[in-house]
């Protein structure tokens, strides 16, 4: 009944699980989440409709959506004490490390929902942390520009509060701008799951430890905030900011590119999996298109992303190492456009696939006899010898 029929045996004993919450098809370019293309949700689902979806298996009714929506929104707000925590970081701190901490201190603000074996207490602890991430992502961007903080309304929608919180000031109300939102309703469900990279099988493997949930999706985060993973949306705009202020010929800087002593890397290209062109870059281009032609400024980063996608897509180098855009390609022009810095595109990347952590972490949980993670490796280190006292050596 998926869209998996026959494995071939290298697959099989490369597989590190077995899940049925994301299929993807890298050759195809096919991403669907239990089942549903990443197309349909994109653009019809809101981001807490997908999260139901990735965590209990089906796409709620509205009944049901209400519900978790109300449960997500009360517990947007987070222990006062741990306001106390973004003080203790020096302004310039990285979010991501902010934001793996507050997750990790979420371990022990709710240390009524640490123990593993018990259903409502992950249950709870999922709620918990599905309503802290916005909050806390938004109290570290707020954090590093000396901002005050905000408390999140039991009345606003999920992104509608994350932007609130970030954006919004004591002095005058946040006005909600209802495409902005759709943009991130998108942006956050594009990210929200992706099978086995490297931060969710971070989660995994943390969790099969028995670790507590909040400490396995602090790992997550951590793996997630390098540039080869979730670092790339940053990396991206730094690498489009510099070939402007370089003014740098995008042919040239292809070249550096393609040059391997350069060590130059064409960011936001590439996939481990994707060997087509990623779908979420897709549907992000699509937005960053219409979000910034829209917006009337005649964005130059935008022209050369462009025109680099061209420029790659039509050069020998990549063709043959079928290297695509992919999902942060794209992503950080948006980020940008909507008023966030570079520094914070990871932790909206963050915000984006918690859902797919903890439904990740949660179906390991679920399975009976699970063991520990131990992956194993291959010795090409010396063979068998005698200690060498110092005075011989
Ligand atoms: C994410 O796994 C996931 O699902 C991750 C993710 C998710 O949703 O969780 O999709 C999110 O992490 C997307 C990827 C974001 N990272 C980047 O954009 C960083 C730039 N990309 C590369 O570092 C690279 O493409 C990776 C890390 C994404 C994938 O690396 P692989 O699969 O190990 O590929 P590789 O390094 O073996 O590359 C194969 C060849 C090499 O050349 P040769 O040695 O064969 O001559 O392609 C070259 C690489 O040098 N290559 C690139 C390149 N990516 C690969 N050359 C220039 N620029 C690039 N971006």
């Amino acid at each position: 009944t998926t869209g998996v029929t026959t494995l071939d045996p290298g697959f099989v004993n490369t597989a590190s699980c077995v899940s049925s919450i994301t299929f993807i098809d890298g050759d195809k370019g096919v991403l669907q989440y239990r089942g549903y293309p990443i197309e349909q949700l994109a653009e019809k689902a809101t981001f807490i409709e997908v999260a139901y979806l990735l965590i209990y298996g089906e796409l709620p009714t509205q009944a049901q959506l209400d519900e978790f929506n109300g449960k997500i929104a009360r517990r947007m707000l987070l222990d006062e004490r741990m306001r106390e925590l973004f003080r203790a970081f020096p302004r310039g701190a990285h979010p991501m490390q902010v934001l793996a901490a507050g997750v990790t201190a979420l371990g022990s603000f709710n240390r009524d929902t640490l123990d593993v074996h018990d259903e409502g207490q992950v249950e709870e602890a999922s709620l918990r942390l599905l309503g802290s991430m916005p909050t806390l992502a938004a109290y570290a961007y707020k954090s590093s520009i000396g901002a005050p903080f905000l408390y999140p309304r039991n009345n606003l929608g999920y992104v509608e509060n994350y932007l609130r919180l970030s954006f919004g000031t004591p002095q005058e109300e946040y006005e909600i701008d209802p495409d902005v939102v759709r943009a991130f309703e998108t942006l956050f469900i594009l990210h929200a799951d992706h099978e086995q990279n490297a931060s969710t099988s971070t989660v995994r493997l943390v969790g099969s430890a028995d670790a507590n949930i909040y400490a396995s999706m602090a790992s997550g985060v951590h793996a997630l905030s390098g540039p080869l993973h979730g670092g790339a949306n940053q990396a991206v705009l730094e690498m489009l900011r510099e070939i402007s202020k370089e003014g740098l010929d995008i042919k040239d800087f292809v070249s550096q590119v393609k040059d391997k002593k350069s060590g130059v890397k064409l960011m936001g290209f590439g996939h481990r999996v994707y060997k087509n062109y990623d779908p979420r870059a897709k549907i992000i281009k699509g937005h960053a298109d219409q979000l910034l032609r829209n917006s009337g400024t005649s964005n130059h980063l935008l022209e050369m992303a462009l025109e680099l996608e061209e420029t790659a897509l039509n050069d020998e180098y990549f063709i043959e190492r079928k290297l695509y855009p992919n999902v942060d390609f794209y992503t950080g022009l948006i980020y940008e456009a909507m008023g966030f810095p570079a520094q914070h595109f990871t932790a909206l990347f963050a915000l984006g696939r918690l859902p797919g952590w903890i439904a990740q972490w949660r179906e390991q949980h679920a399975e009976k006899g699970r063991k520990i993670g131990r992956p194993r490796q291959i010795y090409i280190g010396a063979t068998e010898r005698d200690y060498v006292p110092i005075n011989e050596r």
